[in-house]
């Protein structure tokens, strides 16, 4: 009976609160759709301008937010994008994130001199067994739509230029994985162990899927 009593109040409690939620976001996505004006020059709506610039669109929100505050706390650097962040308060960066990740983003196709788009898909699938790899897919999904709750990545339908520079970006920051965060030396720590022409035919291979 106790019990019962207690759930029905946190139930009505919820009902209570959902609208607030819901609206809450929507304002959020309003908002951010004002704000990423200026990034937008960059980084496009659904697609950016240029393959070393980030496509943004559907990304998980809590992975902007995280990038965001790694950019603007000089965890994460690039010469374009660190100038970017400095001047973003909290809000803003929520704000943005709830935007970009509303975005739905357009299918994303293979480059037609992409010779190596076998090979990433069955690392992408299977992992490699021999070297202790796991299979991409486990943590970013069939599609590659990655799982918001977490922060993994969507790495569907990027630049595959984009995402080689990351995947060698992760390779080369190994030694160091452990002092930018907990998600980055996961990451590190699996392209450490590829080689280039494997991390060129994933990246390839991501581009396409959707
Ligand atoms: C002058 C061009 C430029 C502008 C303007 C710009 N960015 Fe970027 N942004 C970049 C580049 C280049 C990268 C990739 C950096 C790298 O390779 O590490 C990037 C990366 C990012 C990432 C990381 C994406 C990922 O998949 O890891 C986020 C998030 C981001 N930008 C958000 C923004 C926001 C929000 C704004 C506006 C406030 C903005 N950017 C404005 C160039 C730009
Ligand atoms: C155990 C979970 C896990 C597995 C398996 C995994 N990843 Fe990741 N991946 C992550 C996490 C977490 C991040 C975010 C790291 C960060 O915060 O910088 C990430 C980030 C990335 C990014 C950066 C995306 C961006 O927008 O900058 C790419 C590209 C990527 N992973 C590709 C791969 C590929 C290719 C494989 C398979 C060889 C793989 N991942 C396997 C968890 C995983």
């Amino acid at each position: 009976m106790q019990n019962k009593l207690f759930s029905r109040a946190i139930f009505s409690l919820i009902m209570l609160l959902l609208p607030n939620f819901v609206s809450a976001d929507e304002a959020a996505i309003k908002a951010g759709e004002q704000k990423s004006m200026i990034c937008t020059a960059c980084h496009g709506i659904e697609n950016s301008n240029n393959p070393e610039w980030p496509n943004l669109s559907q990304q998980s929100k809590k992975y902007i937010i995280e990038q965001l505050h790694a950019f603007r706390g000089g965890v994460r650097n690039n010469a374009l994008m660190s100038s970017q962040a400095m001047g973003l308060s909290d809000q803003d960066i929520v704000d943005i994130a709830s935007y970009y990740n509303s975005i739905p983003s357009k299918k994303g196709e293979i480059d037609s001199s992409a010779k190596n788009v076998e090979l990433g898909q069955s690392i992408y699938r299977g992992g490699i067994y021999d070297r202790g790899v796991p299979a991409c897919m486990s943590c970013h999904g069939p599609k590659g739509l990655g799982i918001d709750r977490t922060g993994y990545p969507k790495v569907s339908g990027q630049h595959s230029v984009y995402t080689l520079n990351r995947l060698k970006n992760y390779k080369e920051g190994y030694d160091d994985r452990n002092s930018v965060s907990k998600n980055y030396s996961i990451m590190s720590g699996i392209s450490f162990k590829l080689s280039n022409l494997e991390m060129k035919a994933l990246s390839e291979y991501l581009q396409g899927l959707y």
